[in-house]
C-alpha cells in the first residue's frame, strides 16, 4: 500500500506478513509502530494499523465506515454473529435492547451467588492460575447465564479451542455447536437465567466474547497479586485489575472492515481492507504513559488518556460485558487474603486473545 511503513516481511507474495503474524504478531506490531503510528500488513488482504487516540476515535467511532461483518475477529465461528455481526444502523437499538441485561446495577443481585459459587472452587494451598481461572470463569458464565445448570463437560468442551494456539479457534465445528445450541435451547424453554431473557445467538457470543478474555486477565491478575502484595486488597484490587488490562490486554488487537475509501490525515484506506487498532500498542505507548513497561497501578488513581485505555474497546462497540468481567475479577481475587508467586512466566502469548505464557504457580490462602 502507497506511502504507509511496513515491517519486514515478504510483501511481494500472496502471504505477505502472513508468516509473521502466525508466528510472532506481538514482535510484528512493535515492529511496526517503532516505523510509524499507521501502518500497513499484508495478511492476505491489505491492513492498515494505527494506534494513536485519534487513529482509536476514528475507527471505533464510525460504525457505518468501519464495519465488524468480515473483520478479522469474524474469521472465527464463535464470533460471527449476534451483536457482533449486527452493523449500523441496527446495532444502536440492538445494544440498547442488551445493555439493561450487563448493567453494573442488573448484576447486583447476582453477586452473593457468585461469591458462594467461586468460594466452592477455592483451590488448594498450590495451584496454577491459568487452569483455575478457565474453572472460574466457566462457573461464573454457567451461573449467570444457565444458573449453573448448563452441563460443565460440554460447556468446557465448547469453549476449549478458544484457548488453544492456531488454526483451532478458526476450525468449524458444527456438531459441538449443534449440541451447545440444542442444550441453550432446553434450558431456555425452562427459563432458566439470561439465556431465556436473550436469542440463541447472543447466549453463545456472550459465552464465547467473555470466556478467554476474562480467564486470562484472571490468571495474569492473580499473578501481579502475588507479586504486588500491596495492591491486593479490597479496596485496590480494581486498580490492579485496570493495571493488569493496560499491560496485558487480552483483545490486543481489533479489527474492522472498511465499507468505503477513506482519507485521514494523509493516510488513504481502501474499500475492503482490514482497518486494525491495538489496544497492546496504545497501552505501551511512551507518549501516553509513563514507565509503560511498568506495572504501577496507583496511574488509574489519575486521570486516563482519552482514546489512550481501551482493554474493552470504545464507542458504541464497547464490550457488553465489561461489568460482569470486572465483578468476576474482583470476586475472584477477594477470595485470597494472601497470594505467593511459586514459579511462573508471564510473558505474553498471542493466540484469539493474549494469554500468559504460564504456567503460573501460585500458593494462596
Ligand atoms: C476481561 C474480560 C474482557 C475483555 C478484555 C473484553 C474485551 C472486549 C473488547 C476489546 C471488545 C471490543 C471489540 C471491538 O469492538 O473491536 C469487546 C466486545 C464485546 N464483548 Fe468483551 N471482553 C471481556 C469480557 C466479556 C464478557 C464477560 C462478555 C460476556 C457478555 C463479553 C461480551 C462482549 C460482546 C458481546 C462484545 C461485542 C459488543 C458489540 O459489538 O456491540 N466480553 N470485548
Amino acid at each position: 500500500m502507497k506511502g504507509l511503513p511496513q515491517p519486514r516481511g515478504y510483501p511481494w507474495g500472496f502471504f505477505g506478513h502472513l508468516p509473521r503474524w502466525a508466528g510472532a504478531p506481538l514482535a510484528l506490531l512493535e515492529e511496526g509502530a517503532r516505523l510509524g503510528e499507521v501502518f500497513t500488513l499484508g495478511l492476505g488482504r491489505w491492513a492498515v494499523v494505527g494506534y494513536s487516540p485519534a487513529w482509536n476515535r476514528l475507527v471505533l467511532s464510525d460504525l457505518e465506515t468501519f464495519c465488524s461483518t468480515g473483520s478479522l475477529a469474524t474469521l472465527t465461528p464463535y464470533l460471527r454473529g449476534g451483536v457482533i455481526t449486527t452493523e449500523a444502523p441496527e446495532h444502536k437499538p440492538h445494544r440498547q435492547a442488551l445493555d439493561p441485561l450487563f448493567h453494573r446495577r442488573a448484576l447486583v443481585g447476582w453477586q452473593a451467588r457468585l461469591q458462594e459459587t467461586l468460594e466452592a472452587l477455592r483451590p488448594p494451598e498450590t495451584f496454577e492460575a491459568g487452569a483455575w481461572a478457565s474453572q472460574v470463569v466457566q462457573a461464573s458464565l454457567n451461573l449467570l447465564y444457565f444458573e449453573g445448570r448448563f452441563p460443565p463437560a460440554l460447556l468446557a468442551r465448547f469453549l476449549a479451542p478458544l484457548q488453544q494456539p492456531f488454526p483451532a479457534p478458526l476450525l468449524p465445528r458444527p456438531l459441538g455447536f449443534a449440541r451447545v445450541r440444542h442444550e441453550v435451547r432446553r434450558l431456555q424453554r425452562l427459563g432458566v437465567g439470561l439465556a431465556a431473557r436473550l436469542p440463541l445467538e447472543e447466549v453463545l457470543i456472550g459465552l464465547a466474547a467473555g470466556y478467554d478474555t476474562t480467564a486470562h486477565t484472571l490468571a495474569w491478575a492473580l499473578w501481579h497479586a502475588a507479586c504486588y502484595p500491596q495492591w491486593h486488597h479490597p479496596q485496590r484490587n480494581s486498580l490492579l485489575i485496570q493495571e493488569t488490562l493496560r499491560l496485558y490486554p487480552p483483545g490486543f488487537i481489533g479489527s474492522r472492515r472498511a465499507a468505503r475509501r477513506v482519507e485521514w490525515a494523509g493516510v488513504v484506506i481502501p474499500k475492503g481492507a482490514w482497518v486494525l487498532y491495538s489496544p497492546y500498542l496504545t497501552h505501551r505507548h511512551p507518549d501516553l504513559w509513563s514507565q509503560p513497561l511498568v506495572f504501577d497501578p496507583s496511574r488509574f488513581e489519575g486521570r486516563l488518556p482519552a482514546w489512550g485505555y481501551l482493554p474493552f474497546g470504545g464507542g458504541e462497540r464497547t464490550c457488553l460485558g465489561m461489568h460482569l468481567a470486572r465483578l468476576v475479577l474482583e470476586t475472584a481475587l477477594s477470595l485470597f487474603s494472601q497470594l505467593e508467586p511459586l514459579k511462573g512466566d508471564p510473558t505474553p502469548r498471542p493466540g484469539l486473545t493474549l494469554a500468559p505464557q504460564g504456567p503460573l504457580w501460585l500458593r494462596g490462602r
